[in-house]
């Protein structure tokens, strides 16, 4: 698939099949994620690749208080963590995540972003037991898996409404 028909087809997924991929197939979606722009070059994200249902429920547990899978029961759980309150952070994060979106789709996977953890106030900053760096804060992360079953129409605002042109 090429970049530009990977960009306008990617939709969120928020079901997936239990079936476990490859390790080399999501560290190249990590790659991707390594490969983003990032505020002055300073690169100071790093990622938690999370594998199976185990570890995934640990997390799941600490940030949600509750038995219930924080990314919608796929089998790979990706954190994107940053040098906490760097300038950049929020900024890289996102580019990070959105070309891990976008490659994951590319290779025949399906990602949606969770915010929970940024969401959970200062549990985002208390990650270290999940191989978070010390100093680091979760800004963003991913889901990962085989999407299970048919992807929803999109529901895009117009782009007339959205979109000026000034001459
Ligand atoms: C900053 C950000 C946070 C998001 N957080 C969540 C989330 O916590 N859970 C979720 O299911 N989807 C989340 N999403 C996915 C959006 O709901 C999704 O991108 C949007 O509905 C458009 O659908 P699409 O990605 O299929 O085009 C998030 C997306 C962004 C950009």
């Amino acid at each position: 698939m090429d970049a530009y028909s990977s960009i306008i087809s990617r939709r969120s997924i928020r079901k997936y099949k239990s079936d476990m991929p490859d390790l080399e197939l999501v560290m190249k979606v990590v790659d991707a994620g390594r490969m983003a722009p990032s505020g002055m070059n300073t690169q100071k994200w790093h990622f938690t690749v999370v594998l199976g249902k185990e570890r995934i429920m640990e997390i799941s547990r600490f940030i949600l208080k509750e038995e219930k899978s924080i990314c919608y029961d796929a089998p790979v759980f990706i954190m994107v963590s940053y040098e906490k309150d760097d300038y950049f952070a929020r900024e890289d994060t996102s580019c990070a995540l959105t070309n891990m979106m976008q490659a994951s789709h590319a290779l025949g996977l399906g990602s949606v972003w969770i915010n929970a953890i940024n969401r959970s106030g200062e549990k985002a900053e208390r990650m270290q037991s999940f191989s978070v760096p010390e100093g680091y804060r979760v800004y963003g992360a991913l889901a990962l898996g085989y999407p299970d079953g048919e992807v929803r129409e999109r529901d895009l605002k117009a782009a007339d409404t959205i979109v000026s042109i000034l001459k």
